[in-house]
């Protein structure tokens, strides 16, 4: 294979597949690049929830980034539905962020004040309302920060939905093909090399997830960034047990069509291992049935886990190398890369094109923060 593009992305999880989406439509002749089958690593793994005010309790440039995120999700599920047939499965019901500590209780309502300051829409509900919208929910819960647009969807959906529409849009997807070099000629790339021969292109993104940093190491390009492994399983039972998405700290439950029932998730620093621990799956059942004592007698499903890319000051990279012309990288959307991929993919194509962006934002993300390229 000796091809020739305007652009070749390196990974075809969420984020290469909403940056194909993003140029293909726009015009560019693109190729996504995949080792295995498309979203098979975390853009799989993933509860798909849209969390941008229940993860992200700060204000600041992610924040800012997420909400930006978030409310481009009803326009694409109906675009991406007619270009690739596949229901991404947004969900609008809302998330309910529960207190089991007075400490949890005294933190979540200063964070109501700030979002509702910041124009967020949020409230507070005592146990007997919070029972109201989800009567299953245990009496140990001291009340729940509710947020009513924080959604969810279907992570596999969303990712196979956002390759899929890259290729109506004419972008060559090529799976089993694992990048293994760069092409790097005067400092400017000018493609990779796969182990099944060159790509040419005149730019080259990596969106290899948590294996960016590894590939890049590998070809003497530091990018300070490493591996959490999280763990899920999944119950059935005939009449859904709850609506809404349940958030606490550490353990969450999604309600999926069908009566399936999302839970996650362990938190695991600096391992590719992507096998599920008795341990960890123990930790998560006793945890939801703290939360919802129902889902005792639900009917197992399965469980599985996946590497979510971290980086050491903890926000996403989207940009350009600052040393090697032609070569980006969006990788480290951590816990919100399904909620952050629409904004990943239009980014990168807006600043591919020299469109105008926000400047002051794209710069939290960008190489300015010397500290993500030294060692
Ligand atoms: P990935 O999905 O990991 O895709 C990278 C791709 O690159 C892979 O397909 C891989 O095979 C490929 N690749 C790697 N190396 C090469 C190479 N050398 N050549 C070619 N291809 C290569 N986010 C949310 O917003 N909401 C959630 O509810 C949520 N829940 C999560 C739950 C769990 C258990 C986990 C693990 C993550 C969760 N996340 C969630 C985070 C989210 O899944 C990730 O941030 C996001 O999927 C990262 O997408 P990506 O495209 O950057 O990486
Ligand atoms: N955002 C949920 C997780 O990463 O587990």
């Amino acid at each position: 294979m000796n091809k020739s593009y305007d652009v070749v992305i390196v990974g075809g999880g969420v984020n290469g597949g909403s940056i194909a989406f993003q140029l293909a439509k726009r015009g560019f002749k693109v190729a996504l690049i995949e080792k295995d089958q498309l979203a098979c690593k975390a853009s799989h793994a993933a509860a798909g929830m849209l969390g941008a005010q229940t993860e992200l309790t700060e204000d600041g440039p992610l924040f800012q980034l997420a909400r930006k995120s978030r409310a481009m999700f009803p326009a694409l599920a109906d675009e991406l539905r007619e270009l690739s047939g596949i229901d991404i499965g947004l969900v609008n019901k809302g998330m309910l962020k529960i207190a089991l500590t007075p400490e949890e209780k005294g933190e979540f309502k200063k964070i109501i004040s700030l979002q509702r300051q910041l124009g967020e829409e949020t409230s507070w509900l005592e146990p007997e309302e919070l029972k109201k919208y989800e009567p299953e929910l245990s009496d140990r819960i001291l009340g729940a920060m509710y947020i009513p647009h924080d959604g969810q969807v279907s992570a596999p959906d969303l990712s196979m939905a956002f390759a899929k529409a890259a290729a109506v849009m004419g972008a060559d997807i090529v799976e089993y093909t694992e990048v293994i070099g760069f092409i790097l000629e005067h400092g400017t790339a000018k493609g990779v090399i796969t182990n099944t021969g060159n790509i040419y292109a005149d730019k080259v993104i990596v969106t290899a997830g948590a294996w960016s940093g590894r590939l890049l190491k590998e070809n003497g390009i530091y990018i300070s960034t490493y591996p959490v492994k999280g763990e899920c399983f999944s119950v059935l039972t005939h009449k859904p047990l709850i609506e809404k998405t349940i958030f606490s700290h550490g353990c969450y439950l999604v309600p999926k069509k069908g009566g399936r029932l999302v839970v996650g998730a362990t938190m695991i620093k600096n391992t590719f291992d992507e096998q599920v621990s008795l341990g960890g799956l123990s930790g998560l059942m006793e945890r939801a049935k703290v939360i919802l004592p129902a889902i005792e007698k639900a009917k197992w499903e399965k469980a599985w886990a996946g590497i979510r890319p971290q980086t050491e000051d903890g926000l996403p990279i989207i940009g350009e190398h600052p040393e090697y012309e032609g070569l980006w990288i969006a990788t480290g959307h951590y816990r919100n890369g399904i909620l952050l991929s629409p904004i990943t993919g239009l980014l990168i194509a807006d600043l591919i094109e020299r469109k105008p962006v926000d400047e002051k934002l794209l710069r939290a993300f960008s190489f300015e923060r010397s500290s993500i390229i030294q060692a």
